[in-house]
């Protein structure tokens, strides 16, 4: 049976793709810095790809290796992103899909892009059978990035940014398949179904909990939000998948406990 490891298994996308790995009949391993019992199709290997502890358990008799684990430290993403190619060629592994995002050559002023985008060109030139997908920001990146801005009295926004945001379950499901098939360099990029202002996004975040609140739009210098601001991270040519930010919201998001029940994401 094929085995897949998929790093960052515990993380937003990486569980979304060890959960839709499970609807096919493969052989699951998640590779996490936590201890966690073996749970039914599951196997978890404890290890740490900064250290390379517990990377040769868990490369072991690997056919696929989907790597979604990440690091907003861009330094330490790079290491991890490195470790992951030298155990995959140790180990022989047949393939490797690294996880990306849409738009980063483009905003090499940003450092998590810029090692983003290093970590795509170590994966090709790695001498491994790779895939890269990229893939714009997930719905819950847009769910955390509002939580935190609207901790204030005040619903403060980052003045023109442009988002498209996109389900990620939607992406996990199509980085499964893409693990199983044929190896396939860089794959077509994913993205959400609706190109978005930020001030629109929030208010059906703020409609689906019920809340009111005042928005202000502000500048805000900050690298992040020039890439947002951009539209740089929005795609005509991707592909469009996966549910609406309403729908989400829907599902994801109650008006009763809402902070609780939103998934916190990365990048
Ligand atoms: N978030 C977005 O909007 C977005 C959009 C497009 C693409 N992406 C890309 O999608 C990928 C996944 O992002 P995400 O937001 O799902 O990430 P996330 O939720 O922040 O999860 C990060 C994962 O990395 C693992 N990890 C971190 N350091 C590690 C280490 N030293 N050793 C082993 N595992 C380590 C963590 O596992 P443990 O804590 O269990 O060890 C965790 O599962 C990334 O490549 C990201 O760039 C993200």
């Amino acid at each position: 049976m094929t085995r897949v490891l998929v790093t960052g298994g515990t993380g937003v996308l990486g569980s979304a793709i060890v959960r839709q790995l499970q609807t096919h009949d493969v052989a699951v391993r998640v590779l996490s810095r936590r201890e966690r019992p073996n749970h039914g199709q599951i196997e978890w290997v404890s290890g740490d790809l900064t250290t390379r502890a517990g990377l040769e358990a868990a490369f072991a008799g690997v056919d696929v290796v989907v790597h979604s684990a990440t690091s907003q430290k861009a330094k330490e993403d790079l290491v991890i992103t490195r470790r992951v190619l030298e155990a995959a060629k140790v180990a022989g592994t047949g393939h490797a899909l690294y996880v990306s995002i849409v738009g980063i050559d483009r905003l090499g002023f940003f450092d998590y892009y810029a090692a983003k985008l290093e970590g795509e060109k170590l994966f090709a030139a790695s001498g491994v059978p790779y895939a890269i997908q990229r893939a714009t920001q997930f719905h819950d990146f847009v769910a955390m990035l509002l939580t935190m801005l609207g901790r204030a009295p005040v619903l403060l926004l980052p003045r023109g940014v442009t988002l498209q945001p996109v389900d990620p379950e939607a992406v996990a499901a199509q980085i499964a398949r893409a693990a199983l098939g044929r190896v396939a360099g860089r794959l077509p990029d994913l993205a959400g179904p609706e190109v978005r202002s930020l001030e629109d996004l929030a208010v059906a975040w703020l409609h689906a909990q019920g809340k009111r609140k005042r928005m202000v739009s502000l500048p805000m210098p900050l690298p992040i939000f020039r890439a947002m601001g951009s539209g740089q991270l929005t795609s005509e040519e991707a592909e469009r998948i996966g549910q609406t930010w309403e729908v989400w919201l829907e599902h994801h998001v109650s008006s009763q406990n809402s902070d609780q029940r939103v998934r916190v994401g990365g990048t």
